[in-house]
């Protein structure tokens, strides 16, 4: 089996070559994302290897159909940056990774939560400086306070448990509950209007594109956090800049961003940034950003690659029975 990998970085050969000696295919790593432009790098390949900014458009998928690609193998759980239906119709397999850590997503949404409210992130700063000085640090205790789940799945089960540990009491809304959910279903309207702290943990699809709305914000409690470790199309960027410069959002923890494809997983530290909705989001001192690390933990990444590689293993030996998305 040949495997095109796409968008690799370092520590991507790094988990795989390890996680290879137990398979040993022929994978050769392009750094370069998958696109219109470089799809057609997979020619005399037999799988694509692809991650969450690759982008799986008709074309692209016509041209991996066109050179012969049998399977797409997603190092990611989530899809959406997949054209299912045109993979569907050329008869192209397409498998993913639907759980590797969701304790590392989970745990990362706490960090985020915890370093906005006791404002981590500036205090970082003001030790170095040798400022000790406290005002403008003040938080709030978690002991007593509400948090809203939209999407109970894995993940956001993870959140519920870890959050009940610090004695918040834990709402959820999700499509399809989930009776391992330690926390008490609502409606949406009411987990909106209810909770101190709101954190998204659906996959991004039609019904839930910009579920966080110019709409929903409005029914939010004056000063509401608002967090985000799962795909930046739930939240509509412009409304969310609306409610932070009125004050209607207090805080907002972002490990997502609906523009993030020309962004996330590069230094451009040298670079001028020209999307300005983006860096409007950095100016606010009551957001924090990080660059969709969530996943980022060692038990990630060597789950991530020994399910991926088993994936095509079990592809190659016709028994594929699971983690298959179309
Ligand atoms: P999951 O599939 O276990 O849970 C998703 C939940 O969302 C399910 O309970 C489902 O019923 C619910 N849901 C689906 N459509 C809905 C709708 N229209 N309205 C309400 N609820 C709906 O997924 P998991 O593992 O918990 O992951 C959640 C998301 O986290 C993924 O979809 C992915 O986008 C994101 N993620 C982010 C990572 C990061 O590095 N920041 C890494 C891994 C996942």
């Amino acid at each position: 089996m040949k495997i095109a990998f796409f968008s690799t970085k370092k520590y991507d050969v790094d988990f795989f070559n390890h996680a290879n000696k137990k398979y040993n295919f022929d994978i050769r790593y392009f750094e370069t994302k998958l696109n219109e432009k470089t799809a057609i790098l997979s020619k005399k390949f037999d799988v694509v290897c692809a991650f969450v900014n690759d982008n799986l458009n008709r074309k692209v998928l016509k041209t991996l159909n066109d050179n012969g690609i049998k399977l797409i193998a997603l190092r990611s759980a989530g899809f959406n940056h997949v054209d299912l239906d045109t993979a569907k119709e050329f008869g192209l397999r397409v498998v993913h990774v639907p759980k590797y850590s969701p304790y590392a997503v989970a745990e990362h949404t706490v960090a985020l939560i915890l370093s906005l409210n006791r404002k981590i992130h500036k205090a970082y700063f003001r030790v170095k400086e040798n400022n000790f000085a406290l005002d403008g640090l003040l938080g709030f205790d978690l002991h007593g306070k509400t948090i809203g789940l939209i999407g109970t799945g894995k993940i956001g089960r993870i959140v519920a448990n870890i959050l009940k540990g610090f004695g918040m009491n834990i709402l959820g809304y999700d499509k399809f509950p989930n009776d391992e959910f330690q926390g008490e279903y609502v409606n949406l309207d009411i987990l909106l209007k209810k909770s101190d702290i709101i954190s998204l943990h659906t996959p991004l699809n039609k019904e839930t594109y910009h579920i966080i709305n110019k709409k929903s914000i409005s029914k939010m409690k004056n000063g509401v956090m608002i967090i985000n470790t799962s795909r930046g199309g739930l939240i509509d960027t412009q409304a969310v800049i609306e409610g932070l410069k009125s004050k209607k959002i207090g805080y907002l923890g972002l490990d997502v961003y609906e523009e993030e494809e020309n962004i996330f997983f590069e230094d451009l530290s040298s670079e001028i940034i020209d999307d300005d909705t983006f860096v409007r989001l950095t100016s606010f001192p009551n957001v924090l950003i990080t660059g969709h690390q969530g996943f980022f933990t060692c038990e990630a990444l060597t789950n991530i690659a020994e399910t991926t590689l088993e994936n095509i293993y079990n592809f190659k030996n016709n028994t594929l029975n699971k983690n298959i998305v179309v």
